[in-house]
């Protein structure tokens, strides 16, 4: 259902939840511009410090929405909106991209339109063709969740599933850390994963029960294996690094397909999207894609840039909710869980 729309509809829109301070420009459904400022700084820290965050976006904020609005040509007088990520995500991160954008929304006298950060990461599936029709089923795979959702319409979902524990981006972040790898772990797990055997070491995959998922106690067996081999051999880790990140990412996208394939089959979906900072992974596309070809499913995988936090899904959801005129109120902007 595409909406039918007489007028021109340009909206900026912030993502600030996190560690990468993202602007982007739509009009009329398409993407103008897409910019993103990531902060290194936490690569000495070996995980998000929220404080550093907070700081480094409202550093960032100011330049990286002029460049968003000058690579797509567009005046701020010419805007219809302004989007802002409302949550889930680091307090102090949203409170950054939530003042910025209710503060120029207030002095353009435009729309403020808030969006759900999880909700957004599927709707990143509106931005490129091929689009996904309703129903479909979407594995939402980031650094702080793990789901799948059935999407009925664009804002009406179930989560069929969800992890009770850490996400499956935490999965890969915290082994690669046990691997003494910097943040974030999981691109360069992947990275060392193409060069080794992924049957090299059997990690147990998780037992649970339903569409659930659970990937603490995987981390933890990987962390007493590696505890120990390093006890027999202190070069362990450089002798097997390839090997390692390819058996650990091969245990965690094991259990990520179980259940979308159970999935599939109790509600007799076959329309399957990837979405979220994990759907970069290669491997994880790669299979989703041949499982897929075996089970006659339509997948669909984001493009690279719309996969890790950006703000052209934000762009996206907010051009969907302007259409049904859903804004916030100027006074008070709530943030969501
Ligand atoms: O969606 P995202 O950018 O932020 C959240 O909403 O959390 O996801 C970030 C997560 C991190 O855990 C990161 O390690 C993971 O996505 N990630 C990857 C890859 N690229 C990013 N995990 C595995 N393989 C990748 N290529
Ligand atoms: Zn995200």
């Amino acid at each position: 259902m595409t909406p039918n729309l007489r007028k021109d509809i340009t909206i900026l829109a912030i993502e600030s939840s996190c560690d990468d301070t993202a602007a982007a420009i739509l009009h009329n459904g398409k993407i103008l511009a897409n910019e993103v400022a990531g902060q290194k700084i936490h690569e000495l820290y070996g995980g998000i410090v929220p404080e550093l965050a907070s700081r480094a976006h409202q550093q960032n904020i100011l330049p990286v929405v002029a460049i968003a609005l000058k690579t797509a040509g567009i005046d701020k007088n010419q805007l219809s909106a302004i989007a802002y990520t409302k949550g889930p995500g680091l307090i102090g991160s949203l409170m950054v991209g939530c003042s910025f954008a209710k503060s120029m929304a207030q002095a353009l006298n435009i729309p403020l339109i808030g969006v759900h950060h999880m909700q957004a990461h599927v709707l990143a599936h509106f931005i490129d063709e091929p689009k996904p029709s309703f129903p479909f089923l979407c594995l939402t795979v980031s650094g702080g969740h793990t789901q799948i959702v059935k999407m009925n319409d664009y804002f009406e979902g179930a989560i069929l599933g969800k992890t009770i524990d850490d996400a499956s981006g935490e999965a890969f972040d915290k082994s690669a850390k046990i691997l003494g790898l910097p943040y974030p772990g999981g691109p360069l797990i992947d990275k060392y994963a193409q060069s080794g055997n992924p049957k090299a070491f059997p990690f147990p995959a998780p037992n649970m029960p339903g569409l659930d998922y659970s990937f603490s106690g995987l981390k933890t067996s990987f962390l007493y294996f590696i505890q120990k081999q390093l006890v027999l051999n202190p070069k362990f880790i450089e002798e097997n690094l390839n090997d390692l990140c390819a058996s650990i990412q091969h245990a965690i996208i094991k259990h990520l397909m179980k259940k979308i394939i159970l999935a599939a089959e109790q509600t007799g979906i076959k329309q399957i999207a990837l979405a979220g900072g994990v759907s970069a992974n290669s491997s994880l596309r790669n299979i989703l894609m041949e499982e897929g070809q075996k089970r006659n499913w339509q997948t669909y995988i984001p493009a690279f840039e719309y996969c890790t936090d950006n703000a052209a899904m934000i762009a996206m959801a907010a051009y969907y909710k302007f259409v049904k005129q859903d804004f916030e109120m100027l006074e008070c902007a709530p943030f969501a869980r």
